[in-house]
């Protein structure tokens, strides 16, 4: 079951209305929020990021905190098979069908629309790494915002898929930013450096999550741009994101990060951001 604008919709029947401006224009927001063990994982800050990126983008959500929290709980429910272990909710909101004008119609309504899926954590690729390949970050300039408008980091992928890579790390005239739908870390003598949180990435619930278990483990946090040639001198690298957790990059352009293994700061990351999912979790 899917829940579509107030509705609950068996899989396969939804319709979207063909002047909905998130269908005509990427115009909206959305959240990506994980499922452990069948338990919500970070729902208040996934649904703060929701409210803020709505501010931002001029649209005033006519839902409750609680009233959205109940309709990930009946989206639970009415889902046990999704829902029961390891999952993702997809909740959308749209501004809703207007006639096609670029500005925003008073009459406005956001449409919210919302569906769970199975989805296991990704721990093969974890022990093992990713390979990356460097891509010109295209995006807009508004990267801090959670927009449905997501053409920019489709393109980036499938640059990074052509040159045979897993995913791509982004930058701006040699200054890196973060990856298509993560963010990016690097290890260099024992300290994290990741791009600040401003309008050029999103705010990452994971990245804050490791942020925090990192200074309060004693390892330094630079939350300060860096280049293309600190990355690449890197001890280690990796990305953090809420599908992904804390996963490691080994090649950049087909050059070993180190000695192109899965690097000590990055396993004790995982180790403690393990901790903290079951800490959460177990709550
Ligand atoms: N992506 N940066 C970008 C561009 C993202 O799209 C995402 C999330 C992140 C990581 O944020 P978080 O840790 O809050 O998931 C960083 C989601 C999962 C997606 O679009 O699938």
């Amino acid at each position: 079951m899917l829940y579509v604008d107030g509705k609950w919709v068996e899989e396969g029947l939804a319709a979207v209305d063909p002047e909905d401006r998130g269908y005509n224009f990427g115009d909206g927001v959305y959240e990506v929020i994980r499922i452990y063990k069948g338990k919500l994982y970070m729902w208040d800050a996934h649904i703060e990021r929701m409210y803020r990126s709505a501010r931002e983008i001029k649209m005033e959500l006519p839902w409750s905190a609680a009233e959205l929290r109940e309709v990930a709980e009946q989206l639970m429910d009415k889902n046990p098979d999704e829902a029961k272990d390891d999952a993702i909710i997809y909740m959308q909101i749209s501004r809703g069908a207007t006639p096609r004008v670029h500005d925003i119609p008073a009459q406005s309504k956001p449409v919210l629309m919302a569906f769970v899926r199975k989805k296991e954590r990704p721990v093969a690729e974890q022990k093992k790494g990713l390979t990356a390949h460097l891509i010109e970050d295209v995006r807009w300039l508004r990267c801090d915002i959670k927009s449905l408008s997501l053409l920019g980091a489709v393109l980036v992928k499938e640059y990074a898929k052509d040159a045979g890579a897993h995913d791509a790390i982004l930058h701006r005239n040699g200054v890196i930013t973060e990856c298509s739908a993560s963010n990016l870390f690097v290890v260099k003598d024992g300290a994290l450096h990741t791009h600040q949180a401003d309008n050029l990435i999103l705010h990452g619930i994971t990245r804050q999550i490791v942020i925090d278990l990192a200074k309060a483990n004693g390892i330094p946090v630079h939350e300060n741009a860096f280049t293309i040639d600190f990355l690449m001198q890197a001890d280690e690298v990796f990305l953090t994101s809420t599908t992904q957790e804390v996963m490691p990059f080994v090649s950049v352009n087909g050059q070993a990060i180190a000695d192109g293994k899965v690097g000590s700061v990055t396993q004790k990351l995982q180790a403690l951001f393990e901790q903290h999912i079951d800490a959460e979790v177990l709550v």
